[in-house]
This record gives C-alpha cells, sequence and structure tokens, in this order.
C-alpha cells in the first residue's frame, strides 16, 4: 500500500506540530527550507519524538564530499527519507548512497515539475525531444548508484515504474483530488491515478495544510489509499 507523506511547508515549527498532532497515524513528514531554515534539527527531533519519519527535501546538488557530509548529517539527527537532485552526476549520487548507508532512504530528483522541454533546453544546452526520456535515463543512473527511489510526476510515473522494475519507491508530488486547485503545479494527479501507476509514496502539502477543515482532508485521503 502507498503511504501518505504530509508537506510540512510553513514557517512556523509550533503550527506545524500543531497540525500534525491534528492527523491521526500520520508516518512521514515531509520538512523543507521554508520550514528547516527557520527551525533548524530542533524541529525534526520534535517530529521523531511523536513517532512519525522525516523527510529532508533540499534536492542537494553540489560536488560529492559536501553532499556526503549532508546526509550524514541527516542520518545523524534521525532523518528517514532525504532527496537529491539527479543532475548532481553519478560520483555525487554514489557518494551520497553510500553515506545514506540501510538507515536513510535516498530518492532522487529528476526532472524538477516546475521545468517543461523548453526549460530543460536552456538548462541543458541542447535538444530536449521528450522530458520522459530525460527522466528515464536520470532515474536509471539514480537506481544504478544506488538509490532507493526517486521522486517523480504523475506523468512520468508509469514510464518509470516500469523502466525501474517494482522496488525502487516512486515518491510523487503533485497530487490533487477532483477539483482541487493545482496552485502552482504544472502536473497534476489524482491519489488513486498515482497508485495505480505505481507510486510507493504520495506528497501532499496544500490540499491538507490549506483547508479549511486539514483533518477531514488528511482523513479523506487516508481512506483513499485504502
Ligand atoms: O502543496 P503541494 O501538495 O503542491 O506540495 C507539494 C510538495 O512537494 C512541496 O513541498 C514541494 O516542494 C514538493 N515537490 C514538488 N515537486 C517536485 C518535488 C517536490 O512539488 N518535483
Amino acid at each position: 500500500m502507498a503511504e501518505l507523506i504530509v508537506a510540512f511547508d510553513m514557517p512556523s515549527g509550533r503550527d506545524a506540530l500543531l497540525l500534525a498532532a491534528r492527523l491521526p497515524g500520520l508516518k512521514w513528514a515531509k520538512l523543507g527550507p521554508v520550514l528547516f531554515v527557520r527551525e533548524g534539527p530542533p524541529v525534526i527531533k520534535e517530529f521523531r519524538q511523536r513517532g512519525i519519519q522525516v523527510f529532508l527535501d533540499f534536492k542537494w546538488h553540489d560536488i560529492p564530499t559536501i553532499v556526503a557530509k549532508a546526509v550524514t548529517a541527516a542520518r545523524e539527527l534521525g532523518v528517514s527519507m532525504a532527496t537529491v537532485h539527479c543532475l548532481g552526476g553519478r560520483a555525487m549520487l554514489g557518494a551520497a548512497a553510500r553515506a545514506a548507508g540501510q538507515d536513510l532512504a535516498l530518492v532522487g530528483v529528476t526532472v524538477l515539475t516546475s521545468h517543461d522541454a523548453a526549460e530543460l533546453e536552456s538548462v541543458l544546452g541542447r535538444g530536449v525531444p521528450d522530458v520522459g526520456f530525460e527522466a528515464e535515463r536520470l532515474a536509471r543512473a539514480a537506481i544504478q548508484a544506488g538509490l532507493r527511489g526517486v521522486v517523480a510526476s504523475g506523468q512520468e510515473l508509469g514510464l518509470l515504474r516500469e523502466a525501474l522494475g517494482p522496488e525502487p519507491w516512486i515518491v510523487v508530488p503533485g497530487i490533487r483530488s477532483n477539483g482541487e486547485p493545482a496552485g502552482d503545479q504544472m502536473r497534476t494527479i489524482s491519489p488513486a491515478d498515482a497508485v495505480r501507476r505505481g507510486a510507493t509514496h504520495l506528497v501532499v502539502g496544500r490540499p491538507i495544510t490549506g483547508a479549511s477543515d486539514p483533518a477531514a482532508a488528511y482523513r479523506q485521503l487516508v481512506e483513499a489509499l485504502g
């Protein structure tokens, strides 16, 4: 069964923890720059003490030594999942995977959901006939380097599940039920479709954190994952 990850993209640790307390059975909290840059490691500890696993989403992309040290620090803080960017290259991915060991699941971001073919062409400096092909190429590199899985939009999900086989985790953001506002997400997918196409983890932020009744929105999603 796919697992639900709630993205706590708010500036206050206190608000994040108050919200988490309203979501019974929550297994995963995704913490990124919005919260972590303000609150730092203590907020990770607070989530851990409540039995909630932390997914630290910084999409690291730097020289191998630096990324390996960042991954080690995350592992030592008790982080259970973290992201690196596949464009960091094979040496960086390998160093990060070795630093993660068995305790931390490292997942690779392939192509940002804010990039379309034209934007990716301007970044890479060459023609990109197919974004899916680029995502698949990078995803294979991530798994070959020893990562536990990848982050993918609903659009590439089916393609990547077929290319990678059944084992790797595929973490999917941009989850929206029918009629929910997409916000700045370009490629959205419903929870049921994401599960059907092979997602192992669904990342949901604003549909829960911005709902008038976050607990009800959370409950509905848990039920949809069944
Ligand atoms: O609020 P919403 O449900 O759109 O939140 C999506 C979360 O997933 C955000 O925390 C965002 O950083 C993250 N994410 C994403 N697209 C990616 C990788 C991560 O939207 N490619």
